[in-house]
């Protein structure tokens, strides 16, 4: 697939999405949203593509915002249309049935906090920062900021972060669970890579159905989101898959899964 203002390749069953503006700090235009968009539809229905990473070209920035020169030419009705048109490409890649990790290789700041926030799982590198420092210009987090960062930190940090703005390490983002872990700078790719080779190698319809599973969390309250783990529990035990991993355990061998 070729882009404007995105890489992409795919090496073996990992498909890699690199956000590529560089020079504006990879900061997320209209183009690049609908350019993600398309990425992630593609992977989602892709067979051959188990996981996806997404990263930002350059090591000072994985995205240091939405453009703010389109943002400031936002009023009140086209502001609502500009956040929902952000948070429905955000829904696409939380929404994507193979697992997204993000490579956070340097700033991730407003929206690009909140697009590391939609992925599944974030890899930082040490001199990546995180932030929603959307009040400094007198605005609030739109594209998910607000309710992901929340359910992913908890309210009270969560509140903190938002309502100062504040910036922090990539340290205190993995004290504070936002981030899952923290490398050397210039390795957050390719440990997100090492991460996303590790679950390619596991049955996916196991991969595909936690992940659904794990959805749950942001969507439903406890009682519904154990009906739902149940019933993907039934459905993932009439799978080929299931058969063969356990029977490769029994047998004392290696599975060989097909995705079935
Ligand atoms: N939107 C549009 N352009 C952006 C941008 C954004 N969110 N973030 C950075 N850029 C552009 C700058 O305007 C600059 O472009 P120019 O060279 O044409 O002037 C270029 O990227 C480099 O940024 P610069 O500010 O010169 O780099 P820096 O190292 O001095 O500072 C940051 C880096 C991240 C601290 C600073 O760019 C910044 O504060 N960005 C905005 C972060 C933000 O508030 N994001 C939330 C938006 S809702």
């Amino acid at each position: 697939m070729t882009f404007t203002t995105l890489l992409f390749e795919r090496d073996g069953r990992v498909a890699t999405v690199t956000i590529n503006r560089p020079d504006k700090l990879n900061a997320l235009n209209a183009e690049t949203l609908a350019e993600l968009r398309t990425a992630f539809e593609a992977i989602a229905a892709d067979d051959d593509v188990g996981v996806a990473v997404l990263t930002g070209a350059g090591e000072k920035s994985f995205v240091a915002g939405a453009d703010i020169a389109e943002l400031h030419a936002q009023d009140t009705l086209s502001g609502q249309a500009f956040a929902r048109f952000g948070q429905g490409v955000f829904n696409v890649i939380a929404g994507c049935p193979k697992p997204v990790i993000a490579a956070v290789n340097g700033f991730a700041l407003g929206g690009g906090c909140e697009l590391a926030m939609a992925c599944h799982i974030r890899i930082a590198a040490e001199n990546a920062k995180f932030g929603q420092p959307e009040v400094n210009l007198g605005i609030i987090p739109g594209y998910g900021g607000t309710q992901r960062l929340a359910r992913i930190v908890g309210a009270g940090r969560a509140a903190e972060l938002i309502l100062t703005g504040a910036v922090i390490d990539a340290q205190e983002a993995l004290r504070i669970g936002l981030a899952n872990a923290v490398v050397a700078r210039g390795e957050a790719l390719a440990a997100a890579k090492a991460m996303a080779a590790v679950i390619a190698s596991k049955g996916p319809v196991a991969v595909k159905n936690s992940l659904e599973a794990l959805r749950a969390v942001h969507e439903t309250g406890l009682k519904e989101g154990l009906d739902i783990e149940a019933a993907l529990f039934g459905l993932t035990c009439g799978s080929g898959d299931f058969k063969e991993g356990t029977a490769a355990f029994l047998e004392k061998r290696q599975p060989a899964f097909t995705g079935k």
